[in-house]
């Protein structure tokens, strides 16, 4: 009769198993720090080491009694559950010596999309942006106030509710005309835009005043014959008035 032989791999599978064994006793005996265990399923030495480390963050309280202003401004905003921390960085090293570490502001504009870009995962309704498309080049602190960021209720400029057309306009050949020289823009158009409607030109006579042949305009703006060229057509029919072309 043939002798029983053990597959090969039950042979593999016990040798794995008396390494990880021996393993795990030498592990217990040797690798495992002493204080392990003394008040519960931890490092008991860690308590202390943490202790001894070095305080970054000062909290949000303690910036009120120099900052009264500011917190008291923050307080009632928008802004009352961000730190200021969140913003300034962590500051205990100024609360210490105020004059000797005096802390950053984000003065930038990559720093409040962290929290305001527009990401779907934000919660229904959170304020966001796309900060690309949203008054680009511009600082944020230009119109909100990073301690109380109210919406700038009257927006001071055409751009702010018509983007496109003023990032036409500024690559265009009109660069240098204001949106006023063209529209008369009465002043609740800003508030209640669709209730005072601006006015547009009516007439090619309009055009004419600075590109007529007897305008009274600079020498450097093109003219045409206002009686000639295509006299029977509005301007705009052609050219883009916020984008003339003429090549
Ligand atoms: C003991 C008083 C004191 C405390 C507490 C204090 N500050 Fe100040 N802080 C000052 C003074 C004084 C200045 C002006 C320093 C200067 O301009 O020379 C200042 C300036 C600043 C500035 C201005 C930096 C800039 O760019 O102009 C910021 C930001 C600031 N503190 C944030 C904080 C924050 C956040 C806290 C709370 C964690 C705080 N401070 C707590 C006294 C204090
Ligand atoms: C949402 C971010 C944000 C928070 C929160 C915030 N700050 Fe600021 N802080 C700024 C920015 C940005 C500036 C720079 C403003 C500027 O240059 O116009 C600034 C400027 C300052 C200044 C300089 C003086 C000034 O008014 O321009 C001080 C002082 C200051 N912050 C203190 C604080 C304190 C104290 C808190 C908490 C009560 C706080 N900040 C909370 C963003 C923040
Ligand atoms: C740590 C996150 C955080 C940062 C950083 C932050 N914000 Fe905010 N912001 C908030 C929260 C939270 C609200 C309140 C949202 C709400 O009302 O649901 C808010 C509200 C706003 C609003 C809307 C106010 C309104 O009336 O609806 C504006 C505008 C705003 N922040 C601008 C800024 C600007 C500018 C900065 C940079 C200086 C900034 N935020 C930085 C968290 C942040
Ligand atoms: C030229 C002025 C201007 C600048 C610069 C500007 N904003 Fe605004 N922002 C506005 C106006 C005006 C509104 C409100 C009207 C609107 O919805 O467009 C607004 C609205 C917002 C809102 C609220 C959106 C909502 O759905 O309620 C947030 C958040 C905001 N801005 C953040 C920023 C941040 C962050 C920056 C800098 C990257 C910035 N803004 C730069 C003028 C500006
Ligand atoms: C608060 C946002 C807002 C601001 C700021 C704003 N507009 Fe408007 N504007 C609108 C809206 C909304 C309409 C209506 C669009 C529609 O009916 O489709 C409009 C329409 C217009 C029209 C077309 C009127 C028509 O009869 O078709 C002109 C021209 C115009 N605006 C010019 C301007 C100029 C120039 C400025 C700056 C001085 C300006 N707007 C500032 C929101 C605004
Ligand atoms: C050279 C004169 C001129 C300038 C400068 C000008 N516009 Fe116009 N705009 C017109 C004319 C003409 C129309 C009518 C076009 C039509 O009816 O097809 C018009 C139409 C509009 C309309 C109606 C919608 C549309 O696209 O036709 C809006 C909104 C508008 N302009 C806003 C502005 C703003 C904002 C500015 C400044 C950034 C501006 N315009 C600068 C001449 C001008
Ligand atoms: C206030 C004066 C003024 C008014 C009003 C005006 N323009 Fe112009 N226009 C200019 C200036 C300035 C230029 C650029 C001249 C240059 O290239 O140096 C220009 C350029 C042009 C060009 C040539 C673009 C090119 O490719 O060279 C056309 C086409 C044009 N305008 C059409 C119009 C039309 C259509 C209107 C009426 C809706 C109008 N303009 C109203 C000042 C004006
Ligand atoms: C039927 C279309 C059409 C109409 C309507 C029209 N244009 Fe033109 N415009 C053109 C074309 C095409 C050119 C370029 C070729 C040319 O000079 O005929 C041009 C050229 C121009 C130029 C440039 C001239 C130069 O020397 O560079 C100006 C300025 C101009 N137009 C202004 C106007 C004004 C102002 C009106 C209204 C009074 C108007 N156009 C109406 C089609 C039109």
């Amino acid at each position: 009769m043939k002798k029983m032989k053990l597959p090969q791999q039950i042979v593999s599978l016990a040798i794995l198993f008396a390494v990880l064994l021996a393993g795990l006793i030498t592990a217990r005996m040797f690798l495992i720090p002493k204080s392990f265990g003394k008040y519960g399923h931890y490092r008991a030495d860690a308590v202390d080491e943490i202790k001894t480390q070095e305080i970054n963050y000062a909290g949000a309280i303690i910036c009120e009694e120099c900052h009264e202003d500011i917190a008291e401004q923050k307080e009632k905003s928008n802004h009352r559950n961000v730190a200021c921390e969140a913003c300034h960085g962590p500051t205990a090293a100024h609360v210490e010596a105020p004059d000797e570490f005096i802390p950053t502001a984000p003065r930038g504009r990559g720093y409040c999309p962290l929290c305001h870009g527009y990401d779907p995962s934000r919660p229904t309704g959170f304020p966001q942006i796309i900060a690309e498309l949203h008054n680009p080049g511009k600082a944020c602190m230009t119109c909100h106030e990073p301690h109380n960021p109210l919406l700038p209720h009257t927006p001071e400029e055409c751009s702010a509710c018509h983007r496109e057309i003023s990032s036409t306009k500024r690559i265009s050949p009109h660069e240098s005309l204001e949106c006023t020289s063209c529209h008369t823009v009465p002043e609740q158009h800003l508030t209640s835009p669709r209730f005072a409607l601006a006015q547009k030109p009516q007439s090619r006579e309009f055009c004419g005043d600075c590109h007529a042949k007897s305008a009274k305009s600079p020498k450097e703006i093109p003219r045409i014959d206002l009686h000639a060229h295509y006299e029977r057509y509005l301007c705009w029919d052609c050219h883009y008035p916020h984008h003339p072309e003429a090549r």
